[in-house]
């Protein structure tokens, strides 16, 4: 269902490689709510993944942007504002992460530094640089909302997510410290969604993953939030509805993350 809850606005969606995506989903949703869009991934994501088919489906623009370079940022805005007739962006979402550790799926006591800082690179500092680079070439509009897509690994241990934990939580405080910054200078939001375990490529490149999405499912209250679920909480946070939220990390997640235990895993583990 449609609300027009963007209606007017224009946005760039980042990391939609297929139609599993959360990214995906927020496309779908935005165009739906009335926004205009442009799409962009990493060159390599481009051909391996399925974004033109959605680009059509949506009637848009790809614009080819490899998020760990200042440069590509750089000519995605360009392209993105040559493609808005020169209007300025109300909403951004990085959806994007990457760990070659876990990737690789190297111990947590056994990893290597290289890939560690390409984690970092990729999942977080990514995200200070779409902001870095946006405020200094001046593309946002009075009042845009950003937001970053997050996992509760920031604040608790999981085995086999490795050094994602790292840049989730370097994500968070980015978040913070960028919001307050562009917040103080153009009113402008910026949150992170601490989501569910989602069925998802990046999702399923973690060990014993059908495990997480199981334990998280039986142990929260309202069960896993799905992909599209995630896109209608970023669509609420682009809308005008939240003008006032703004540095906050927040659950999306059917209550997982103030659950202590459910009567499903008593039962459980009861057998
Ligand atoms: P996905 O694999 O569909 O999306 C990840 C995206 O990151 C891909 O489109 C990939 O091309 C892009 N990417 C990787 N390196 C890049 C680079 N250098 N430049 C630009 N883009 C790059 O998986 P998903 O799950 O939709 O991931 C989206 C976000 O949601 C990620 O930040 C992920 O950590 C987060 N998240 C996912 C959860 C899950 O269980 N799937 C749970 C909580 C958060």
């Amino acid at each position: 269902m449609s609300y027009n809850l963007l209606k007017g606005k224009r946005g760039i969606i980042t990391g939609a490689l297929n139609e599993s995506s959360i990214a995906w989903f927020v496309a779908e949703r935005a165009v739906e709510e009335g926004a205009e869009i442009v799409l962009t991934n990493a060159p390599i994501s481009l051909r391996m993944g399925k974004i033109n088919e959605l680009a059509e489906k949506l009637n848009t623009i790809v614009i080819p942007a490899d998020a760990t370079s200042t440069d590509d940022i750089e000519n995605l805005y360009t392209k993105a504002s040559e493609h808005f007739g020169g209007e300025k962006i109300d909403f951004i979402l990085h959806s994007i992460g990457m760990s070659p550790n876990v990737r690789k799926g190297r111990e947590y006591n056994d990893l290597n530094y290289d890939f560690f800082q390409k984690s970092i690179d990729i999942s977080a500092l990514s995200f200070h640089k779409m902001m870095q680079v946006a405020d200094k070439m001046d593309v946002l509009n009075e009042g845009a909302s950003i937001v970053g897509l997050s996992y509760i690994a920031a604040q608790r241990a999981y085995p086999d997510y490795g050094d994602m934990s790292q840049a989730k939580a370097v994500l968070e405080s980015i978040a913070r410290s960028f919001g307050q910054k562009l917040g103080e200078k153009k009113g402008v939001r910026v949150n992170t969604i601490s989501q569910s375990p989602t069925v998802t490529t990046a999702g399923q490149g973690i060990t014993g993953f059908d495990v997480f999405v199981d334990f998280a499912d039986m142990l929260s209250p309202l069960g896993n939030a799905s992909a599209l679920e995630c896109a209608d909480y970023v669509i609420t946070l682009f809308s005008d509805l939240t003008r006032k939220v703004t540095m906050q990390n927040l659950f999306h997640d059917g209550g997982f993350s103030t659950a202590g235990i459910s009567h499903a895993m008593v039962d459980r583990l009861s057998k």
